[in-house]
């Protein structure tokens, strides 16, 4: 059985303070949710607090992670970070792909992939976590399963299935994001089938085992129908994650579903 992943991408926010509130928050939180066992949590700080938050969360079962990685080793990169950085101050996961970069930053899927097969070469010490997901215009013109195909491609054709052996996938469909307005438990499900039937194409057992986390407004108030879903594993949460309180919300739901 896969276990759910909570993992909270606070984006461009935080500062030292909130870090060390929200993450002592969540972890004694997480303290008082009976089943906590048996869900996975991550929190995806801005780099320039990963520091902090790898001591914060030494002593927790709360795992981190990182919003971005450039995959070159080392080199003349100036403002990068590469994956044995994250993986030096204790980073588990990185987030690959999210639409923000790919939208406001130009990345390509071809980037994507790239970074993506640097994790494997990197035989999976961090994790990464591809983003995906389809506009509303992509959307509205029924060109979903087309493009979440695409993105997956672009990484296969890199690193084959087997590259998705350890991998996490988040759908994370574009309209949904900050928005308020969440995909329907249906409509999420429909994607995160496409995708699981995609990679069985190739492998079964890797597609069965592969985690697939929904992103999109997902909130206390929606979470538990979201994750109730068969092929849903877990969120990536944005606005609700910077809060304790919501984000715990939506780690019971996720401790609710392992108790079922
Ligand atoms: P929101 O939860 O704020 O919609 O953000 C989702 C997201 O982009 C997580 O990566």
């Amino acid at each position: 059985m896969r276990r759910q992943l909570i993992a909270g991408n606070w984006k461009m926010h935080g500062s030292k303070e909130m870090t060390s509130e929200l993450i002592n928050g969540i972890a004694n939180g997480l303290g008082h949710v009976s089943g906590a066992n048996n869900f996975d949590v991550l929190v995806c700080p801005s780099s320039v607090y990963l520091s902090i938050a790898s001591g914060l969360v030494s002593e927790t079962s709360v795992k981190l992670g990182a919003q971005n990685v450039n995959a070159n080793e080392q080199g003349a990169f100036t403002g990068e970070i590469s994956l044995p950085m994250l993986a030096e101050i204790g980073c588990q996961y990185v987030l690959l792909g999210h639409s923000e970069r790919r939208e406001l930053f130009g990345e390509t899927n071809g980037q994507v992939a790239e970074k993506f097969s640097a994790c494997v070469a990197l035989d999976f010490t961090v994790t990464p976590v591809l983003c995906i997901g389809e506009t509303l215009e992509q959307r509205q013109q029924e060109r979903t399963n087309a493009v979440l195909s695409e993105q997956l491609d672009a990484v296969l054709e890199v690193t084959g299935i087997a590259g998705f052996a350890k991998a996490v996938i988040a759908y994370e469909p574009v309209w949904a994001i900050g928005t308020g307005e969440t995909a329907t438990p249906e409509q999420a499900q429909n994607a995160h089938e496409f995708i699981r039937n995609k990679l069985a194409e190739h492998d079964q057992d890797i597609a069965q085992q592969t985690r697939i986390l929904y992103g999109g407004s997902m909130k206390p108030t929606n979470a538990l129908e979201l994750l109730s879903q068969a092929d849903i594993d877990g969120g990536l949460i944005g606005g609700a994650s910077l809060q304790a309180e919501s984000f715990l919300g939506i780690c019971k739901a996720a401790a609710q579903i392992g108790i079922a």
